[in-house]
Parts: C-alpha cells; sequence; structure tokens
C-alpha cells in the first residue's frame, strides 16, 4: 500500500477528529505502522503497545497464557489486545472498558477489534463498571488516559480497593502510569505504598522516557 511505504518518509495522516475528552484523535501511517494518537500523546501501538508488551513479558506469556479471563480498562485502538491475542495467544476471555464510543467505532473500522472473537467490548466509564461487576479477572490491565491527564480516580483508595477484590487470588494487576513531573513522582510513591502483606508490587521506571509500569500479584492466602 503506498501511504504505508510513503509512511517511512513522512507520517501520513488518514483520519482525524475532535474530542471532548482527548482534544483530538488521529490515525496515522507512521515508519509503515497504523497508529491512534490523541492531541499530545501516542494512544495505542507505536510506543503505547512496547510499554504494555513489557508489561505483559514482565508477568510472563506463559503465565498469561494459562490465565482465563482478562480485563482492560482503557481499550483505545486496542494494541495490547492485539499483543495477548497475536503474541502471547491468549484464547481465553478479554473484556475491554471503553469510555469513548467513538473510539471504539476507530478501533473497528480501522485496527478491527470486532473481528477478535473472544473480546467483548463495553461502552462505560472504568470507575462505574468497576463498582458494578462481580466478575473476577486473572489479570487486570489498567491503561486510562485522558490525552496526557490520568484522572484522580485511578490513584483513590476505593478504586484501588475495588480492583483489588476484582483480581483473583495469583493474579496480576497491570498499571501504566505518566511520570512527567515531582508531583507525579510522588503521586506514585504514594501508590506503592497501598499495597500491603497480600501483594507483591514491582515498579518498572522509565519503560519509555515519561511511563512508569507497575505489576502488582494477589498472592493466596
Ligand atoms: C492510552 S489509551 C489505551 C490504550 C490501549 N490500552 C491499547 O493497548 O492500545 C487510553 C484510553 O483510556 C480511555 N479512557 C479515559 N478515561 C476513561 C474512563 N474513565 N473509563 C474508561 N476508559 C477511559 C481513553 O478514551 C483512551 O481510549
Amino acid at each position: 500500500m503506498l501511504q504505508k511505504l510513503l509512511s517511512y518518509l513522512i507520517p501520513i495522516n488518514i483520519y482525524k477528529s475532535n474530542s471532548r475528552l482527548s482534544n483530538s484523535l488521529e490515525v496515522t501511517w507512521n515508519n509503515g505502522e497504523l497508529v491512534l494518537d490523541s492531541k499530545n500523546t501516542n494512544y495505542s501501538y507505536g510506543s503505547l503497545q512496547r510499554i504494555l508488551r513489557k508489561g505483559l513479558k514482565y508477568i510472563g506469556f506463559e503465565r498469561i497464557n494459562s490465565f482465563e479471563s482478562i480485563l482492560i480498562l482503557g481499550v483505545a485502538g486496542g494494541s495490547v489486545i492485539k499483543t495477548l491475542v497475536d503474541e502471547v495467544r491468549f484464547k481465553g476471555k478479554i473484556t475491554g472498558i471503553e469510555i469513548d464510543k467513538e473510539i471504539v467505532a476507530i478501533a473497528n473500522k480501522y485496527f478491527e477489534l470486532d473481528k477478535i472473537q473472544n473480546l467483548e467490548i463495553i461502552v462505560e466509564d472504568a470507575f462505574e463498571f468497576v463498582l458494578r461487576t462481580t466478575e473476577t479477572f486473572d489479570l487486570i490491565i489498567i491503561d486510562i488516559f485522558q490525552d496526557t491527564t490520568m484522572p484522580n480516580f485511578l490513584f483513590q483508595d476505593f478504586f484501588i480497593n475495588r480492583v483489588n477484590l476484582l483480581v483473583k487470588e495469583n493474579g496480576f494487576i497491570l498499571f501504566n502510569t505518566m511520570v512527567i513531573n515531582e508531583k507525579d513522582k510522588l503521586r506514585n510513591e504514594e501508590y506503592k505504598l497501598k499495597f500491603k502483606d497480600n501483594y507483591s508490587l514491582r515498579m518498572y521506571p522509565k519503560v519509555e522516557v515519561h511511563n512508569e509500569l507497575f505489576t502488582i500479584k494477589k498472592l493466596s492466602k
């Protein structure tokens, strides 16, 4: 395809719209790869996919393959879902929660998420989903951004405690955060302290320039 080839020379934008939550949404061919960006950051594919792939590697592809169910909070173009399906070869159930229905339409049109059999996408605020669901999961991936902003609820006890209840024993939480300034650094240090004896937390700083990942294992009692 011509656009894909040309994109090795310059990025080629093929879709753009305004978005209340993300400021703008753009689908662009970049170095032979189709990526989804918000106004100021990469949402899916590109560096974001590399970051979450590293997180999955830290947990272990083989271990993930033995899981039954995975919850993804923040779907965007679904690059972590593609990694799970194409690279990890995960065959269990994947549930994705995305607040923005326009993003889900983009994900289906440009990234063909609707062709993935073992995936269910629910258009809902992740905070509300986490409050109402009674399902439990082996892996919960938290990847929620509104452009470059991370909503405060992600770091509050109420949400953290609910997520901890929804993850099965010996299951994992993978949390992607952005650290741009000292305040963010402090916020993450405080987050770390919230996980006590029943959890094994690891922090991976500077996974890519501004990203810090957490893997949190819920230990068996
Ligand atoms: C970095 S993107 C997710 C990338 C995705 N995990 C992937 O692998 O490609 C962040 C997403 O979080 C979504 N989002 C923001 N606030 C949300 C909320 N409260 N509930 C659910 N999704 C939210 C945004 O609309 C955006 O699609």
